[in-house]
This record gives structure tokens, sequence and C-alpha cells, in this order.
């Protein structure tokens, strides 16, 4: 049967993470889903229980002292009186008594957060060779598959997918200004510097999608720049990756043969790329396949069509600063749009 202390910590522990889950989201760094993720999270609640002890212990010692003084007769004519050599001696002891606590309880936090440190950036065998590189921009993160063979490299956006139980390297770069990549669940942050690159190692123990965010102050929409990982077996992510290297599919509709002609025709080419067309700008997001993307402006907004449209007509208003301009398409044009995006799965 679990002890009463176990059940009272676990309890704790739920209330916590419940407390925690309720203000961001799913992104919860004292539910972690992969071994960085797990050591930050030791450490957590090292820090945590003594700290909540000690807190405690001081709380007591205060409200003895003041219920003692509360007890002891004053007045303005009562003569403060010298401690006996008694008296001295147990407040000596207490000081120091309470000095050798803090400075081992110091200690023990130093070693802790070390070897948690070192826990989180061990180089770990890339036992399957992905290497993810992340540019952040303003905002939000650029995606690249890098590979020893070229035609295994891809760019996607705001979404990265990761094969469970493996680390999985991420080179990290800063494409203006100072970003954060966060996915609590999974690792620490890391800052992402213009002109310095990085590293991370990432690894998820059990399949799902775990959200990120941007956690360092990079402008006014630094709350809209998320992500999600989504960790899945081996043989999921190998065909997510197969189509991921695919060049984008053709229009097979008339309304997608216009879609397309009403993209390559219009700004859209000047920022973004669809590759397998003449679309070749990376300014924005790739979305050579963009439709097997469950969000869409930085985990901003669901993948619907209506989101997409709304987005395109005027993504100022979900987004006030972004840098994608307002676009007047006719309403035919549009719908034709929507059904080419749509269809690069
Ligand atoms: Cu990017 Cu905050």
């Amino acid at each position: 049967m679990m002890k009463r202390s176990a059940k009272i910590v676990r309890l704790c522990q739920c209330l916590l993470a419940l407390c925690f889950s309720s203000c961001g989201g799913i992104q919860n760094s004292i539910n972690p889903a992969g071994p960085q993720a797990q050591s930050l999270s030791r450490l957590w609640w090292l820090m945590f229980t003594v700290n909540a002890i000690v807190f405690v212990l001081v709380m007591i010692a205060v409200l003895l002292t003041l219920r003692k003084r509360m007890r002891e007769p004053q007045s303005a004519t009562t003569p403060i009186l010298e401690p006996s050599p008694g008296e001295e001696r147990r407040r000596r002891n207490v000081v120091l008594t309470a000095v050798t606590i803090t400075v081992i309880v110091l200690f023990v936090f130093l070693i802790a957060s070390f070897s948690a440190g070192r826990a989180v950036t061990a180089n770990l065998a890339n036992k399957n060779g992905l290497v993810v590189e992340v540019t952040g921009h303003q905002w939000w993160w650029e995606v690249r598959y890098l590979d020893v063979d070229a035609s295994n490299i891809f760019t996607t956006a705001n979404e990265i997918h990761i094969p469970v139980g493996v680390p999985v390297l991420f080179n990290l770069k800063g494409g203006d200004v100072i970003h954060s990549f966060w996915v609590p669940n999974l690792a620490g942050k890391r800052d992402l510097i213009p002109g310095k690159n990085s590293t991370a190692w990432l690894q998820a123990d059990k399949p799902g999608v775990y959200r990120g965010q941007c956690a360092e102050y990079c402008g006014l929409q630094h709350a809209k720049m998320a992500l999600w990982v989504v960790a899945e077996p081996q043989e999921q992510f190998n065909a997510w990756r197969q189509n991921q290297t695919q060049t984008s599919v053709q229009p097979a509709s008339d309304s997608q043969k216009r879609g397309q002609q009403v993209f390559l025709s219009s700004t859209c080419v000047m920022c973004h790329s669809i590759n397998g067309t003449p679309a070749g700008s990376n300014i924005g997001p790739n979305l050579t396949h963009v439709a097997s993307r469950n969000t869409i402006a930085a985990a901003t907004l669901a993948n619907t069509r209506d989101h997409l449209a709304q987005w395109i007509k005027d993504s100022q208003s979900v987004k006030p600063g972004n840098k994608m301009p307002q676009n007047s398409f006719s309403e035919a044009d549009l719908q034709a749009l929507l059904d080419y995006l749509q269809s690069l799965k």
C-alpha cells in the first residue's frame, strides 16, 4: 500500500502539474516525456521540495518567536536584560546550525544543477544520423532536415516530427533577433542567437504531440511564436519524412490549376517556396507540404480552410506586425488558391 507521505507528495505533484498545465496549454516542464526533460524535472522537484521545507520551518520559527514575545509581559519600563552565558551559547549554536544547513543545501543544489546540466547537454550518440536545423524568425520557425544524402534534405515550418526513443540533434540558429527554442516536455530552453550556432538534443520516450514556445521576447508577436513537435514511431516518421522529401503534388482539378496560377502570378512567390514550381523564395515558410501541417502562422491557427482564407486575406488582423501583406483576391481566385494550397499534402 502506498505510504501516506508518498500519497501526499503525489497529490501535491498532481496539483502543481495541473496548475502549470492550465497556465501553458499542454506544454508542461514538470510532465517530462524525454530524458533531458526528466533530469530538469527532477532538479525542479528537488529545489521545490527543499525550499518548501525551509519555508515551512522558517514560518514555524517566526510564529513560535512571536508567540513567546506576546506572552512575555512588556512595558516601556521593562529593562532589557543581557542574556545569560548559557542563553548566549544556545543562540550561537542555533545560528551556526542554520548557516551550516544553508551551506549544505546550497552545495546540494549546486551539484544537482551541475549534473542536470550535464545530462541535458550530454553528447549523445546520433543513432539515426538525423539532424534538424531550426532557425528562429520573427515570428515563425524554419525547420530544415539535414542529411548526408542530399535527396533527403527538405525544409518545413513550425512543425517538427521526430522518431520516438531516439535522441535527435538540433542545430539552432537565430535568423533576425534573439529567439529561444523551448519544448518544455522534452528539454530546456536554448537561445537562438544571430551569428552564433548552438545545439540541443531532444528525445521523446512516448509518442505524442508536444507544444513548444519561443521563450525569449522577440517583438510584438513573441507570444504567437509557437511550434509543435510530433513524436511518432519510427515507421510513421519514415513515411512522413519520405513524403516531405517529395516535390509538391501537381494540381489535379481545374480549380487547383487556377489556384496554382494565382499563387505564381501574385506576390505569394516573393516570399514562399513550393518545390516543383518556380516559387523559390525563403523569406516566409516553405509551402511545399503546407496541407500536411496541423497549424498555420506558427501554431497560432488550426490549419483549416477558413483560417487559411483569413490568413491570406488579412494576416495582420491575426498577428499584427508580421511580414505578410494583405491580399485582395477576387472570391473565385481565393477559393481556387485555397483548393490548391489544401491539395499540398
Ligand atoms: Cu521569437 Cu520570442
